[in-house]
Parts: structure tokens; C-alpha cells; sequence
């Protein structure tokens, strides 16, 4: 299979398949014969075209029935002649600052067409790769460059992709916000200047921002009709995606790391491949554009996205650092006898010298602690055996508190800057992964304890900060700048080694909640923690930004006493995507209980459907106090509105049905005592006219399962 990303090293052309002696022997630049080159999913296409001077020009990005464009340089270098931002930007080792790419050739392999570009004057090459999925209407872009000059070359800028749009009117929407409260939407319409969407964060790409947006033609983007893009960049670290409005009036869009504090020397030889920039197209809206992406991220990015997960209780809003492996093992239990499947257990399990009873000492000892855990993980692998569950454990592997042994050890092995008073974040410091030994110890941390304790078959990785005084002890005066690639790279071959090496681990991506909810981690995830914000009220919202992307099933939703909100509407929010606890099941009150038993086994007959099938956003919770979203899978559906106000009585339409098909509709997830009386209704009724939902309250919620009779 071809890997995923560009960054783990993607096939080269047939006559290229060796760089060194590409490299070591520069061709004569052919100048092509002009010829469209196309790049086509079922309903996108990308048509570049490459002019009588071999220059590269795009002609068209987006529907494939539409006339192509006079043609816009495709990936404009910066220095000879183009005067608008450039997609990249090199020094050559003569200090000349211009570069010129002229198309030497193009080859396509299965679903991935690579061009290969030199600069008639040096031996400069730059590869772009577009891998399309043509279903899903998905092309992933990605860039190599790579050189034989005497001496390095300085990449100032290095975009993934660069589009041209074309003029009209453009609206962008983007995902901001901070720590708990991540994913809020707003949108924009996009004048004439540069728009800039970043992060400059290094070891995660989002804080503030996620690295997606929408990007929509003619008005505001709209679910079920229009031309819409999504984007986003398929990086962990600090991003960048510039919006430049040209004079003319076109917009020309350019994604990638971000080159802020980045400069990188590249050596003759060495490839430096920018990760993929995933494209994603409808003209039919966000609602087929998500529902694609959903399906894109299933087969083509999460792991075993064909799998429904298990149901997870964790205890980290039950116990904080407070736990001891009594409480765990009575947790084991509690979660198994309310009929969960697995059990997580979060930070504070470790240090010796310094036990991790609060955020400000431990991080960095990964041995269990003596006091809270006398006997080891083993007992508690050994103890989730008994209770029937499975076991997974917290890890935060790249990070190292201050107070802890192993900063007492190895204090250069943290990243900070000299003369600077070392800044923390929660108490704690990055550590620096561009070091190779920092490297082996972090995947020895994970390696380690997935070794010695074979009953662990899920990890939560974490990571709680990113840099704001990003120096490297190791890379010396003159690489300080390469510091965040490196740790991206550095940090996405760790995960591809405990994929590959511990293929039976699950993993879920969590970064102080949303920070890496990105595509480049989620490669080697199963799932994410979107948020510590677990207030289901505010959840709603959350949730609602991420299904622009991503897919319920890669979305841990966990019901938490966070908001004092009824255990109905926190499960019901939970429920519309893979569902855990975090609670402690053991002061859970005998209704609460009860309810959540039957919740669970709900879940369980409606899991298929919310994981596997198909997303439609119904009603947004940016519209108006009522919400709702719904699943579908062959011959089911589940729906679920929310109420944050009190909302009158009013139909909810429904989407994903077949019109001439009639279902049997049911109201579940009722509180002990309640009955809902089946009904019978027209799929032409329930798209048309609408499921009749009663007046709800302020903080409540239904759920209706749908099956199809005839
Ligand atoms: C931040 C995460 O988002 C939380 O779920 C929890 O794991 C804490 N870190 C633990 O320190």
C-alpha cells in the first residue's frame, strides 16, 4: 500500500527512483511538450497544464464539469519574477534568492501523480505528489524538494499546496478558540489582501486554531447546497494556510508547516517532504463534503476505522490524582456492571522520588508509584482480567516536569532557551525531540510499558503544552531554526513505531484535550479526546465544529457531572459518537445507575450506526437553541436533538432516507418508567414534513431510532 502522508516517504518516479544519482547526474532540462495533465477524483478535478517553457500552470481546482481557466502559475517560487507570496522560496548555496521551476516530467502510480520540477539554472528539484481518493472527491497534496548545489540551500518557504481559485466571492470559515473550548466556528467573507489561518506552537498544531478550514464559493457555505472546499493540513505542529486575494481579484490559497521560526538548511541529497495538505470538494455542500470526509478518514486515515470501539470509563473526573489500586479495581467493576468495555486509567499512577500527586512533579518517571500502586501495573492489568474489562493507561511521554528525576538527569534534554528563565506550561517542559537519544527514550517509555505489561491494550497519549521558548540544546547555533520540523517528524516516527510494533495497541490522540485533533496524528490513532470541556451544554458545539472533519467514530465523547446537567442529556450528547464515562461509577446514585445501564445498552444497539454510517447535521446549534444530528446505516438511523433553551414543539427533518421507504420510528434512551409507542412513517414525511419532536426543556435531549419496514 502506499503510505499515507508524504512524510514517510513517498514513491518516486520510475526514472527518479534513485535521488542520489538523479541527483549526482542533473539531466538536461527537456522543455515538455504543452499537454493538460489531469488530476481527477469522481465529480473534482485539478487540471494543470505545462506551457511551451515547460512552466507548470493550473487551469482548473475544483468541479470537473466546469471549463478550465486560462491558467495560473501552479506552485509559484519566489525570486524571478512572481511578486505575490510564493509556495516556495529557496537561498541557493550561491546566495542567488530566485528560483525558476520548469516541468522535467510526470508519472502516475495507482491513485498518486507526481511531477517532477527543476530549475533550469541549479540542481534544484522540487516533486509534487496528488494522491486522489475519487469517491470521497479527496486530493491529498504534498511536496519533496530536495538538491545538488555545493553547500545547503535555506528553504524560507515551503507550501504543501497552492491553488489558484479563481475570482468570485469567497467565504472562509475557521475553527477557533483555547483549552476546553475548542472548535468555534466563524466565518467570513474574504476581501482583497492576505488572510492568514496559523499556529505557531510547534508540538501540536492547534491551541487556538485547528489547521481546517471551509472554504466556500459564491456566499456563505451551506449544508445541503453550494460549492464548497475543505482543507486541512495533516501536521501536528505549527501550520500555516494564507488566503492572498490578488489584485486581479483571484485568491490563491497556500498550505503547509508553517515557515515562521522554520528556516531550514537543507543538505545536497537530503529530501525534505512537507506533510499532505488534504483537499476535500462538494457542490452539493458541507453535509456531502463531511460525510466524504468521514468516509476518507475511515478508510484512509484513522486505524481500523472498519471497527466499532469499545465503550471506555475513565477515571480522571472521578479521581483527579487521588486514586489508590483499590479504587481502580472497584472501578473495573463498576464499569463492567454497568456493561462498559474497557477501562482507562489516567495521569497520576507514577514517580518514585516525586509521586505524581498534583500537575507539578512526575512527569518524565514512568514507574508506577510505590504508594498508590504498591504492586505494580500488574495487579491491575491482572485485576481488569478478573472484572472482565480491558485496561488502558495515560501516558504524556514527551514531557518532563522540572521536579522529577528525570530532569534532575538529563535537564538539556528539555527545550528552553539559554539566558531565558525557563517558562512553564502546567509545570512542565517539552522535551526535545530533535535529539535522537530524546527520541529512543520516548519510544522506550511507551515501548516499555506496553512490554512489561501485556494486559495493557490501550494507550491515551497526551500532551500538555506546546513551545514558547523553542530552543534546542541539541541542535546547536546554527540549526535552532529546524527545532519544530524535527519534532514533528521525530515525534510521527514514534507513533508509526508503536503501530507498527504494537499493531494490537489501541491509541487515543489527546493533546490538553483538542490539540492534535489533526489528520497527521490521527493516522495512528483510533480515536481523540476532543476537549476537557465536558459539559455537555458546550459540548454540543464542539462536536458540532469537529463533524465538519472528522468522524463520530474517531470522536471520544464522554458523559462527566461536568454542568450538573440531568444523566439523560449528558448521555444522549455522548451517545451520537464513541462513547466512555468519566465518573465515579461507584457514588453513581441507584437512578442515575439504573439509567445509565440501560444507556449503555442502547448504545450498544445503535453503536453500529453512529460509528460505521453516515453523518447528517440537521439543525446547528449556531442556528438557534435546538440541535440535531443524525446516523444512517443501511436500514437504520438514529437522530438526536438537543435543547440548550426551551424550544416549542416543532417538526425536525430528517436527511438520509429513502423517500418512497417507510420506517418504524421509536423514541429510546428513555428515562425508567417513560414508553414511547412505536410510529410508522414515510420517509417522504420524515425529509418533507418532518418527525413531530414534542416542547423541550432547557438541558434536554431525544433520541429516535429509525428502521425501515418497507
Ligand atoms: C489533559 C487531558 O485532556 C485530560 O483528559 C487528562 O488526561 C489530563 N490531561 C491529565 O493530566
Amino acid at each position: 500500500m502506499v503510505p499515507l502522508f508524504g512524510i514517510f516517504g513517498a514513491f518516486h518516479h520510475a526514472e527518479i527512483t534513485d535521488p542520489a544519482q538523479q541527483i549526482a547526474h542533473p539531466a538536461p532540462v527537456p522543455l515538455m511538450q504543452s499537454g493538460p495533465i489531469h488530476i481527477e477524483t469522481d465529480h473534482l478535478a485539478l487540471t494543470l497544464f505545462v506551457d511551451s517553457k515547460g512552466h507548470l500552470l493550473q487551469r482548473k481546482f475544483g468541479d470537473k464539469a466546469s471549463a478550465d481557466g486560462a491558467g495560473q502559475t501552479a506552485y509559484p517560487a519566489g525570486g524571478d519574477g512572481w511578486y505575490f507570496e510564493p509556495a516556495l522560496f529557496v537561498t541557493h548555496a550561491d546566495g542567488n534568492t530566485s528560483t525558476d521551476l520548469r516541468v522535467l516530467g510526470t508519472s502516475t502510480r495507482e491513485n498518486v501523480t507526481e511531477i517532477s520540477l527543476k530549475d533550469p539554472e541549479y540542481p534544484l528539484f522540487v516533486n509534487l505528489f496528488y494522491r486522489v481518493s475519487p469517491k470521497e472527491d479527496v486530493i491529498e497534496a504534498w511536496t519533496e524538494i530536495r538538491h545538488s548545489e555545493k553547500g545547503n540551500i535555506t528553504l524560507e518557504r515551503f507550501a504543501s499546496s497552492s491553488h489558484d481559485f479563481g475570482n468570485g466571492e469567497f467565504y472562509l470559515t475557521q475553527f477557533h478558540g483555547d483549552w476546553a473550548n475548542e472548535m468555534n466556528m466563524q466565518e467570513e467573507s474574504l476581501g482583497f489582501g492576505t488572510k492568514i489561518l496559523d499556529s505557531k506552537i510547534g508540538v501540536r498544531a492547534d491551541q487556538f486554531l485547528n489547521p481546517s478550514f471551509l472554504l466556500s464559493r459564491g456566499g456563505p457555505a451551506k449544508e445541503d447546497s453550494g460549492e464548497v472546499f475543505a482543507g486541512s493540513l495533516a501536521w501536528s505542529g505549527s501550520f500555516q494556510h494564507l488566503f492572498e486575494r490578488q489584485p486581479h481579484g483571484h485568491l490563491r490559497v497556500l498550505s503547509g508547516m508553517n515557515p515562521f521560526n522554520s528556516r531550514y538548511f537543507l543538505k545536497a541529497g537530503e529530501i525534505f517532504t512537507t506533510p499532505a495538505m488534504v483537499w476535500a470538494w462538494s457542490k452539493n455542500g458541507t453535509g456531502t463534503l463531511s460525510r466524504n470526509l468521514h468516509r476518507w478518514v475511515r478508510t484512509n486515515a484513522l486505524r481500523d476505522g472498519d471497527r466499532v470501539r469499545a465503550i471506555l470509563l475513565n477515571n480522571w473526573e472521578a479521581t483527579y490524582f487521588s486514586f489508590d489500586a483499590k479504587k481502580i479495581t472497584s472501578l473495573f467493576q463498576g464499569a463492567k456492571d454497568l456493561g462498559m468495555e474497557l477501562f482507562l486509567l489516567d495521569d497520576g499512577w507514577f514517580g518514585k522520588k516525586y509521586p505524581r500527586d498534583g500537575d507539578n512533579q512526575g512527569l518524565g518517571d514512568w514507574v508506577p508509584d510505590p504508594k498508590k500502586l504498591p504492586n505494580g501495573i500488574g495487579e491491575l492489568t491482572d485485576n481488569a482480567k478478573k472484572a472482565g474489562i480491558r485496561f488502558g493507561i495515560w501516558l504524556e511521554p514527551e514531557m518532563v516536569n522540572p521536579r522529577s528525576e528525570l530532569f534532575e538527569k538529563h535537564p538539556d534534554w528539555a527545550i528552553q532557551q539559554p539566558k531565558r528563565a525557563l517558562e512553564l506550561q502546567r509545570n512542565q517542559l517539552a522535551l526535545d525531540l530533535s535529539n535522537p537519544k530524546v527520541e529512543a527514550y520516548v519510544y522506550g517509555v511507551i515501548d516499555k510499558t506496553l512490554r512489561q505489561n501485556p494486559g495493557i491494550s490501550y494507550i491515551k497519549w497526551d500532551a500538555n503544552r506546546y513551545l514558547t521558548q523553542p530552543g534546542s540544546p541539541y541542535l546547536g547555533k546554527s540549526r535552532q531554526t529546524h527545532l519544530q520540523i524535527a519534532y514533528g517528524r521525530a515525534l510521527y516516527r514514534i507513533m508509526a513505531r508503536m503501530k507498527a510494533e504494537h499493531p494490537d495497541c489501541e491509541l487515543m490522540i489527546c493533546s490538553g484535550g483538542g490539540g492534535r485533533v489533526d489528520y497527521g496524528s490521527l493516522q495512528f490513532g483510533h480515536e481523540f479526546w476532543p476537549s476537557d470541556m465536558t459539559d455537555p451544554a458546550r459540548r454540543i458545539f464542539i462536536q458540532y465544529g469537529y463533524s465538519f472533519f472528522f468522524p463520530p467514530i474517531a470522536t471520544s465523547n464522554h458523559v462527566t457531572h461536568m454542568g450538573n446537567h440531568s444523566m439523560k442529556f449528558a448521555f444522549d450528547v455522548a451517545m451520537s459518537g464513541r462513547l466512555g464515562m468519566d465518573i465515579d461509577v461507584d457514588k453513581l446514585s441507584v437512578q442515575d445507575r439504573e439509567f445509565a445501564v440501560s444507556a449503555i445498552q442502547t448504545y450498544k444497539s445503535i453503536r453500529e450506526t453512529v460509528q460505521l454510517g453516515d453523518q447528517y447535521r440537521l439543525e446547528s446549534p449556531y442556528a438557534g437553541p435546538r440541535s440535531a444530528v443524525m446516523s444512517v446505516r443501511g436500514d437504520e438511523a438514529v437522530a438526536f436533538v438537543y435543547a440548550i433553551k426551551d424550544v416549542p414543539a416543532a417538526p425536525l427533518r430528517l436527511k438520509g432516507l429513502d423517500l418512497a421507504a417507510t420506517y418504524q420510528v421509536e423514541e429510546i434512551n428513555l428515562p425508567a418508567g417513560a414508553k414511547s409507542e412505536p410510529q410508522t412513517i414515510t420517509g417522504q414525511t420524515l425529509l418533507t414534513t418532518g418527525l413531530p419532536i414534542p416542547h423541550l426543556s432547557p438541558f434536554s435531549s431525544a433520541i429516535y431510532r429509525l428502521r425501515r419496514t418497507r
